[in-house]
């Protein structure tokens, strides 16, 4: 086993890269930027194990150039949209993801965002910095109520109960909405579910939990942000091509919804020509939503410990394709 090769696309932390040595010889790219598809493609050649970001796509043509070897794609990410999912299950080749392990982090940054744009402390900042902090004044950057308002969260898995956790301390009224109802949540949390139009309509905050696929592509559009409250804040810790950006751009500049805090884009990085740069009612994040030194550890580990198993011919204990292991 120990002559497998493993592609590991960046260096993630070394709680997990130490997990592999000597398990595998491993081949990890240095760079900060993702390697180019067609450098992907080549250093994954002949590998049994990979270990992929999710800025790296990887799909059917990927995979058959990389050989029938091929025995697991560990995403480090919980989230698994930049794989073709069908294609590797087509291919029975494993695939895994790191639930769990960032549903707090995640959490608390989707609070993060909320309460930033809430009391618009990025743009206080920025006056503070450029000299325009002049006196006290009773409506200088003048925000919205956490305590007592409504959150809305699209998408009620463990991300989306972990955010309605913690409104519970704001004596919030929590309504969600999802394909299927959590009746346990809704009992522990008090949170109730509602039809996606009637989370538009109420919700003071907004907060997206969902996964991108091709039914949540642009659920956030034109039509969306029309129902909304015009003092409503959106939240976005999920993927960015969830929301329909240049009707965000639209909404937002023509006070349509008041605020919006964003750690994903429709584009990664967001492109600097973009309109939403021009606004000061949106607060927008790398993509940094689990970017805690612990949960980066975790996950590293959970990854590693994909790999190994697949290396080893053993279920994963993340797969996010089972359907592999029918016989
Ligand atoms: C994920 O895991 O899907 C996040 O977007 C990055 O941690």
């Amino acid at each position: 086993m120990t002559n497998a090769k493993v592609f590991i696309t960046r260096r993630i932390p070394a709680a997990g890269l130490d997990l592999l040595r000597g398990a595998a010889e491993l081949d990890i790219w240095q760079d900060e930027l993702p390697p180019p598809y067609e450098t992907l493609v080549a250093r994954s050649r002949g590998c049994a194990g990979l270990l992929t970001l999710l800025s790296d796509r990887i799909d059917g043509t990927l995979m058959d150039a990389v050989g029938p070897q091929l025995k697991v794609i560990a995403n480090y990410a919980v989230g698994f949209d930049n794989i073709d999912v069908p294609a590797a299950t087509a291919r029975r080749i494993p695939v895994s993801n790191t639930p769990g392990v960032l549903t707090e982090t995640t959490a608390d940054f989707a609070w993060t965002l909320l309460m930033a744009a809430a009391r618009r402390v990025v743009e206080g900042d920025l006056n503070t910095r450029g000299g325009q902090w002049k006196t006290w004044g009773p409506s200088i950057l003048l925000g919205r109520d956490v305590f007592g308002a409504t959150l809305g969260i699209i998408g009620f898995g463990r991300i989306g109960q972990a955010v309605a956790r913690r409104a519970r301390g704001f004596s919030m009224r929590v309504l969600y909405y999802d394909t299927q109802r959590y009746p346990e949540a809704e009992a522990e949390l008090g949170a109730v579910y509602a039809p996606f139009e009637t989370v538009l309509a109420e919700a003071d905050y907004l907060s997206i939990h969902t996964a991108l696929t091709p039914e949540t592509r642009h659920l956030f559009s034109t039509d969306q942000f029309a129902r909304m409250k015009n003092t409503a804040i959106l939240i976005n810790t999920a993927r960015g091509p969830i929301v329909d950006e240049a009707a965000l751009y639209q909404a937002l500049a023509h006070g349509q919804i008041a605020y919006a805090g964003l750690d994903v884009t429709e584009v990664e990085p967001l492109p600097m020509s973009s309109p939403l740069l021009q606004l000061r009612n949106i607060i927008i994040a790398p993509h940094i939503a689990s970017g805690s030194v612990q949960t980066r550890d975790k996950m590293a580990i959970i990854a590693a410990q994909n790999v190994l198993a697949g290396l080893n011919g053993q279920k994963l204990p993340a797969c996010v394709n089972p359907q592999v292991y029918a016989k």
